[in-house]
């Protein structure tokens, strides 16, 4: 689907579908709350066709609410978007969302007259989120379908009063959404793909495959015996009963101008392309889905991805743990002491708490790039999905500073992310009475005490950070530019952000 904008609308840039916002105004009249519709930029001729429509008096522009009507040749679609005080970034991307999937099997052309949603001087502002929107919409994962996902839609026309003038930023702005909305797609495509198809090498080869196309990007991975020479045990203990080898992924992306001053930011993601939870066995249901492993690995992937086709001035890194945790004779056995590459030896208690594992050398062999920051993006605790669902990211770290940054990129994207502490009871809860470290914590607070173990990888200080995406990564069904069952693709906007502000 293409997106263009038409500037200097005097006249319509399709008739096959025009749609204008509506809105709607909370009012007293004679004590009386009373919703009314707010029309005033409508333009005559669709008011004089409106008002001669009987039914339009029950019409009051309240979200999502719409109402058709003929003027002329053109058909005119009503897009009710409430209260157009309340209409912030996100409600836009909503609106946009239910509006796409409103007529998307039945347009080719389609025509938004944009000016009355835009505040000030924000039109490619508003054009990005709304782009941004239609772009998260429009995803399907149709590859394993006969019968493929449908858009009618060819173009989709953004209508404006403003003169040629403002295009270059408007252009850009449409660029960026494209950018970010590609990235979430294929991130999304990842985590979809079933396990028999993307396995840790077959996984690894995309990647590469994929970051030919990035400018300043290089591609580099460890397979077995290399990271055996790393000493990096705990990441290999996972992969013990795999037929697939193991892949640490190692990106870098470099910007045009280096100085000493150029910050370093450094993405780790768990990349588990199945989780059976290894010979400590997920019960069936709770291994159904476990595709969704790697979601960590894919939301850092297209965090770095959108952020590298932008150019940052910053330099990036992004390391990817990817193996499988599977079941066979040469399975790890809990019980087993494996010492990590940081040299901390390890009680594996638990075979199924193996993110935090492959994450626990990911993260050593992160610190010796001496990176600014690091950001880890994992599916790593039940916990997580438990106590925050599906619609929020927990967070956790050794740094508020770096922490609340994340904070704001998030809310800057309108995504959701709570910070948990990390305490010393916790961290101490996490040391083995035989060994340096267990894998798995005592009681409650499994999100937390998950981080607490991944803490005593990170060395010299850097400041580190953790998403747990366990619930936000998948099935986000309560937004409608997320599909409703499968990858969400939430959190890439965000540590996109994180990077372009950096
Ligand atoms: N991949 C799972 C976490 C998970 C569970 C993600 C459900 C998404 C949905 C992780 O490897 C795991 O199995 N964690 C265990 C840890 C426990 C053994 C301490 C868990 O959460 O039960
Ligand atoms: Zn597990
Ligand atoms: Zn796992």
């Amino acid at each position: 689907m293409n997106i263009v904008v038409h500037y200097n609308a005097t006249e319509h840039a399709t008739n096959d579908l025009v749609i204008l916002p509506a809105f709607s105004k909370s009012v007293k009249v004679k004590g009386k709350e009373e919703t009314q519709l707010i029309n005033t930029h409508w333009p005559k001729e669709v008011k004089d066709n409106f008002n001669a429509i009987a039914a339009s008096r029950h019409y009051k522009g309240n979200t999502g609410e719409h109402f058709i009507l003929h003027v002329g040749d053109t058909t005119v679609l009503l897009w009710g978007m409430g209260d157009k005080t309340k209409l912030d970034n996100e409600a836009i991307r909503r609106s946009a969302a239910n509006l796409f999937k409103h007529v998307k099997d039945h347009h080719d052309e389609v025509s938004f007259v944009v000016d009355a949603i835009v505040k000030g001087n924000k039109l490619p502002e508003t054009l990005e989120v709304f782009a941004e929107a239609l772009h998260m919409t429009g995803y399907a994962y149709d590859k394993y379908m006969s019968k493929k996902a449908t858009n009618k839609v060819k173009t989709w026309y953004f209508e404006t009063k403003e003169k040629k003038a403002k295009a270059k930023a408007c252009d850009k702005a449409l660029e960026t959404a494209k950018i970010i909305g590609d990235a979430i797609a294929f991130a999304r495509d990842l985590v979809n793909d079933p396990p028999n198809h993307l396995d840790s090498v077959a996984y690894a080869k995309l990647i590469e495959k994929d970051t030919k196309n990035l400018k300043r990007v290089k591609y580099k991975h460890l397979g077995k015996p290399e990271m055996t020479k790393e000493n990096m045990n705990l990441f290999l203990s996972v992969n013990a009963a795999s037929s697939h080898d193991p892949r640490l992924v190692h990106l870098t992306y470099t910007p045009a101008k280096v100085t000493k001053n150029t910050k370093h930011i450094c993405f780790v993601g768990k990349g588990l392309t199945f989780d059976t939870g290894g010979l400590s066995l997920k019960p069936s249901t709770s291994m159904v889905n476990m595709k969704f492993d790697m979601a960590g690995s894919a939301t850092v992937y297209g965090a770095f991805r959108a952020a590298a086709m932008l150019q940052p001035n910053v330099k990036m890194t992004c390391i990817l743990g990817i193996t499988d945790n599977a079941v066979s004779e040469t399975a790890t056995k809990p019980d087993s002491i494996v010492k990590g590459r940081n040299g901390m030896t390890v009680e594996i208690l638990n075979t199924d708490a193996e993110g935090r594992l492959v994450l626990a050398d990911c993260l050593d062999y992160a610190c010796d790039l001496k990176p600014d920051c690091i950001i880890d993006s994992a599916t790593l605790t039940g916990a997580c999905l438990m106590a925050f669902g599906n619609e929020v990211c927990g967070m956790m770290g050794n740094d508020p500073k770096l922490t609340e940054k994340i904070k704001k990129s998030a809310g800057a994207v309108n995504e959701y992310i709570w910070e948990l502490p990390i305490i010393d009871e916790w961290r101490k809860d996490m040391k083995s009475p035989i060994a340096d470290l267990k894998n798995i914590g005592s009681g409650g607070a499994g999100t937390a005490k998950a981080a607490a173990f991944l803490e005593y990888f990170i060395k010299n200080d850097i400041s580190w950070a953790h998403l747990d995406i366990a619930g936000v990564g998948d099935s986000s069904k309560h937004l409608p530019y997320c599909p409703p069952k499968g990858a969400s693709g939430l959190m890439i906007r965000t540590l996109t952000h994180f990077a372009l502000n950096s």
